[in-house]
C-alpha cells in the first residue's frame, strides 16, 4: 500500500541553508521512495495570517516554488501546487470550523504564545490577534484532511496541531460518517536522524536570530561571506581542534559523505586553520547547491514555466478534493433538491419493509394465505380453503381488526413465532 504523504510550507520567507537541510532535502528525498504518494504545497493561505504584504507574499511564493523545483522535486511523481488554488481547502474550512471546540482553539500553542506575550506586555490578551491567526489549525487540518494523507512530516512544534487535525476527524467521521471513515486519522511524522543545521552563532539555523546562510539568494558570494562569519575558537593554524565542539564541523556533515567527514575531523585535529577548513566548507557545499542554483535562476527567470506547473497541480490536487468535498457536503445534508427522495418514493421505499399477505392456491387445488414480516419470515399460515373468496374474506378481517381476529381465524403461527409478533405486523398492517 502507498502512503500519502503531505507537506506544506508557509510562503512568508526566503529559504536559507538551515530550510534545505531540514525540511527540503529530506522530503524531497522521501518523495522519491516508491511506496510514497507525496503531497507538497505552499501555503500561501497561512502566509497571509503573518503577513499583510503582497509584494512580500507574492516573492516569497515563488521562490520557495523555484527553490523546490531547482532542489530536485519532481512534479510528475509529487503532487506540487498552491493552497490557494484549492478551493475545495476554504470550503472544507468551514466545514470543520464547525465541528471545532472553540476551548480546543484556545489552547493552541501559536495562539497562547500570543496571549502569553501580551499578558506579559500588560496588554489585552488578544491583543493584535486575528481570528487567522486564532483558527489556524483548522486551516491546516483542511490541508491535510480534503486529502487524506496518512503522513506528515513536521517539526515538533507543529505536532499538536496534526493532532488537532485528527481529533477533528475523529470528530466528523463520528457525527457525519454513518458508521463510514470519511477521513482518514493523519500522523505526525518526526525525521528523528535529521539535524537541524546551526547557524553562524552554533544556534539552530533561524532568520529569527539572524544567524542564516543564504541558499540561492546573493549566489556563491553570498554563502562564502556568511562562512566567512562563522563563529569559531581563537585556535591558531597547526593547534589541534575539538572538531566535536565545532558547528563549523555539523555543518561539513550536513553535505559530506562519511569518509570526507571524518577526512575533515582528523585535519582538523592535525591543526588544519579555520580560514583553510572554512574555503573547504565553501567548496563542499558548492558542490551540492551549485548545479541547483543554476536552475533556480533558470525558473526565476522564467515564471510562467513554474505557474503551468502549478496549474497541473493544482489539476491533479482538485481531481482528488473535488469528489472528496461533493461527498462531505451529502454527509453534512448540502444536497441538491433533486437528489432528494420525493414523498411517493418515500411510500414506495417504506412499502418493501412491511409484513405482508399472500393469498396463493397450492397443487392441491385448494386456496391459502400467509402473511410474512418484511424481511420474509412466515408469521402466519392458513389452512386450505375450498374457495378463493374465504381465503380473501380472512385476510380482510385480520387486516381490518387486528390481533382480535387471530383466536377465531384458521390459521397456525410459523415456526417460533409469538403471538405479539404477529400481533404487531397486524397492528402495523392496520396503521397503514
Ligand atoms: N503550519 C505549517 C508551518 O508553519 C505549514 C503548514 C500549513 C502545513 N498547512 C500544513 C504543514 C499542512 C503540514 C501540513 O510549518
Amino acid at each position: 500500500m502507498t502512503t500519502r504523504v503531505l507537506t506544506g510550507v508557509t510562503t512568508t520567507g526566503t529559504p536559507h541553508l538551515g530550510n534545505y537541510v531540514g525540511a527540503i532535502r529530506p522530503a524531497i528525498e522521501a518523495s522519491r521512495k516508491a511506496d510514497v504518494d507525496a503531497f507538497f504545497f505552499l501555503a500561501d493561505y497561512h502566509a497571509l495570517i503573518k503577513c499583510d504584504d503582497p509584494a512580500r507574499i507574492e516573492r516569497s511564493r515563488i521562490e520557495i516554488a523555484a527553490t523546490w523545483l531547482a532542489a530536485g522535486l519532481d512534479p510528475e511523481r509529487v503532487t506540487f501546487y498552491r493552497q490557494s488554488d484549492i478551493p475545495e481547502i476554504t470550503e472544507l474550512n468551514w466545514l470543520l470550523t464547525c465541528v471545532t471546540a472553540k476551548g480546543q482553539m484556545n489552547r493552541a500553542h501559536a495562539y497562547k504564545a500570543s496571549t502569553d506575550a501580551n499578558e506579559a506586555a500588560g496588554e489585552e490578551p488578544d491583543h493584535g490577534v486575528t481570528m487567522g491567526l486564532f483558527c489556524y489549525p483548522i486551516l491546516m487540518a483542511a490541508d491535510i484532511l480534503i486529502f487524506n494523507a496518512h503522513k506528515i512530516p513536521v517539526g515538533r512544534d507543529q505536532i499538536q496541531h496534526i493532532e488537532m487535525a485528527r481529533d477533528v476527524a475523529a470528530r466528523f467521521n463520528h457525527t457525519f460518517g454513518a458508521g463510514r471513515e470519511l477521513f482518514v486519522l493523519p500522523e505526525a511524522h518526526i525525521e528523528e536522524h535529521v539535524a537541524t543545521l546551526p547557524g553562524l552563532d552554533g544556534r539552530k539555523m533561524s532568520k529569527s536570530y539572524d544567524n542564516t546562510i543564504p541558499l540561492f539568494e546573493g549566489g556563491a558570494k553570498a554563502i562564502k561571506d556568511a562562512i566567512a562569519r562563522i563563529v569559531t575558537d581563537s585556535k591558531l593554524p597547526g593547534e589541534p581542534k575539538e572538531p566535536d565542539n565545532s558547528h563549523l564541523v555539523t555543518i561539513y556533515e550536513a553535505f559530506a559523505s562519511a569518509d570526507e567527514a571524518a577526512a575533515f575531523r582528523a585535519a582538523l585535529v592535525g591543526g588544519l586553520g579555520w580560514g583553510e577548513a572554512k574555503q573547504q566548507l565553501v567548496q563542499l557545499i558548492e558542490r551540492e547547491i551549485a548545479p541547483m542554483r543554476a536552475r533556480y535562476e533558470t525558473l526565476m527567470a522564467n515564471p510562467e514555466q513554474i505557474e503551468e506547473l502549478l496549474q497541473i497541480g493544482a489539476r491533479k490536487a482538485r481531481a482528488i478534493a473535488t469528489p472528496l468535498l461533493q461527498e462531505l457536503r451529502h454527509a453534512v445534508g448540502l444536497r441538491r433538491f433533486n437528489a432528494i427522495a420525493k414523498p411517493a418514493d418515500h411510500a414506495e421505499k417504506a412499502k418493501g419493509a412491511l409484513p405482508l399477505f399472500k393469498q396463493y392456491r397450492e397443487a392441491d387445488g385448494r386456496f391459502y394465505f400467509k402473511l410474512t414480516s418484511h424481511d420474509g419470515r412466515v408469521l402466519l399460515q392458513s389452512e386450505g380453503f375450498d374457495a378463493g373468496r374465504d381465503a380473501g374474506q380472512w385476510v380482510g378481517k385480520l387486516k381490518k381488526e387486528g390481533a382480535a381476529a387471530l383466536s377465531d381465524a384458521p390459521v397456525s403461527l410459523g415456526a417460533g413465532v409469538a403471538h405479539d409478533d404477529v400481533a404487531a405486523a397486524l397492528a402495523q398492517l392496520a396503521a397503514e
